[in-house]
């Protein structure tokens, strides 16, 4: 019997461990068993217990309460108290997900203990190394024994960095199994749980979700960026829940007083099920999410990525996702093709089939 611990830390996490851990449970030959980490990188009620709830994912085995702090700091506290897990548990395989801090920290944990890593969303660049998430998918996939890829940019990268063909498995996308299964159980989901979000008004909308530190982290590019939902709100309201780090920056440089002065709509962080409801009628989403320009692509939703690149191209050559820059004149020029009916339509990825976790449990298990 193989023994996996599955690796949890931060919001994105949430939704890609989440159909693995179904996956697990549903069969009863798989010949695996495992454990649960949630290293408490996100640690808000909004922006984790929520998810658990929403994704019905088991309360985790361990609970590393590593919280915030510089990127040393967290990884450091993630890896001093991961390897006490890994030495009490000697699981044979960590299973890592995205490209968090937590992602990195946990792999190299277990490497160096010579535990069998894998990781899920392997591959995915954008050879922008002023990204912190960048540095941490590489780190991740050097020393990573399985790489579960997502899309076939995944591939190439992952040849031209020299992995082996035995070591990639084309799988899909874990985060697409999530959004396929909760999408059938919206309505009575929010029923149950009153996380329904009310709308204030029938009719078109856009949803727009930032937290990049590239993005929010320097005041004249937030500024920009929101001086361009201001100038989109004017013709459609534009719904806007706030990221902390957003929410803290958006404090700081002043830019309250002239959001509230606008048609913006500003929400708290909201969990799942609330979110796939708000976004999934959206005309438009803007974002700087990873994980929105996939499932947005999914759903045929258009999508315009604030950012100068993106790690997953196939959003771009075969989705409905737009890379807009983050200037405001760049964000408007797009905006201004949009309202002229020039709208993308795509096609969904291969393999974003919902049975991505089907074929890593299977992997795992051969
Ligand atoms: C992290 C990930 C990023 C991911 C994002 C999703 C890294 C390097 N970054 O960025 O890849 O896209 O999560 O949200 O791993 N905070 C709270 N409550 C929380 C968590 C954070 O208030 O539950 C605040 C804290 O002030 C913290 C700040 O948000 O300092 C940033 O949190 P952090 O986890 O460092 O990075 P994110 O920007 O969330």
């Amino acid at each position: 019997m193989r023994k996996l611990i599955l690796v949890a830390g931060a919001r994105p996490n949430f939704m890609k461990i989440a159909p693995i851990v179904k996956t697990l449970e549903s069969g009863n030959d798989h010949k695996l068993v495992w454990k649960i980490v949630h290293t408490g990188q996100h640690y808000d009620y909004e922006m984790s217990q929520a998810f658990f709830d929403d994704l019905e994912i088991p309360k985790p085995d361990f609970f590393l309460n590593v919280g915030s702090g510089s990127h040393a700091a967290q990884t450091a506290k993630v890896m001093v108290n991961f390897e006490k897990v890994c030495a009490d548990e000697r699981p044979d395989v960590v299973v890592v997900v995205g490209d968090v801090n937590s992602t990195l920290a946990c792999s190299i944990v277990a490497k160096k203990l010579s535990l069998e890593v894998a990781h899920v969303e392997a591959g995915l660049r954008s050879f922008d190394l002023a990204m912190p998430e960048e540095i941490n998918r590489m780190v991740t996939d050097s020393i990573s024994d399985y790489l579960f890829v997502t899309e076939k940019s995944g591939i190439a990268n992952l040849k031209r960095e020299g992995k082996k063909d035995e070591q990639i498995f084309f799988v899909g996308n874990v985060m697409i199994d999530t959004l396929y299964y909760h999408l059938n159980k919206l309505d009575k989901s929010l029923q149950s749980r009153g996380h329904h979000y009310e709308r204030k008004q029938n009719g078109p909308y856009a949803v727009v979700t930032l937290h990049r530190p590239s993005n929010v982290d320097d005041s004249g590019t937030l500024t920009g960026i929101i001086e361009a939902m201001k100038r989109i709100s004017e013709d459609i309201p534009v719904i806007f829940p706030v990221h902390p780090r957003t929410k803290r920056n958006i404090q700081e440089f002043g830019l309250l007083e002239f959001l509230n002065g606008s048609k913006i709509e500003l929400l708290n962080p909201i969990p799942y099920m609330a979110f796939l409801d708000l976004w999934k009628d959206a005309s438009l989403v803007l974002t700087d999410s990873g994980g929105l320009q996939e499932e947005t692509t999914a759903l045929g939703i258009p999508c315009f990525t604030v950012r100068e690149n993106t790690e997953r191209p196939i959003t771009i050559e075969e989705g409905t996702n737009i890379l807009v820059g983050t200037t405001s004149s760049g964000i408007l020029a797009a905006y201004e093709s949009f309202k002229k009916g020039e709208v993308k339509t795509g096609r969904v990825p291969q393999y974003w089939d919902g049975k991505a976790s089907e074929r890593i449990v299977a992997a795992l298990t051969s």
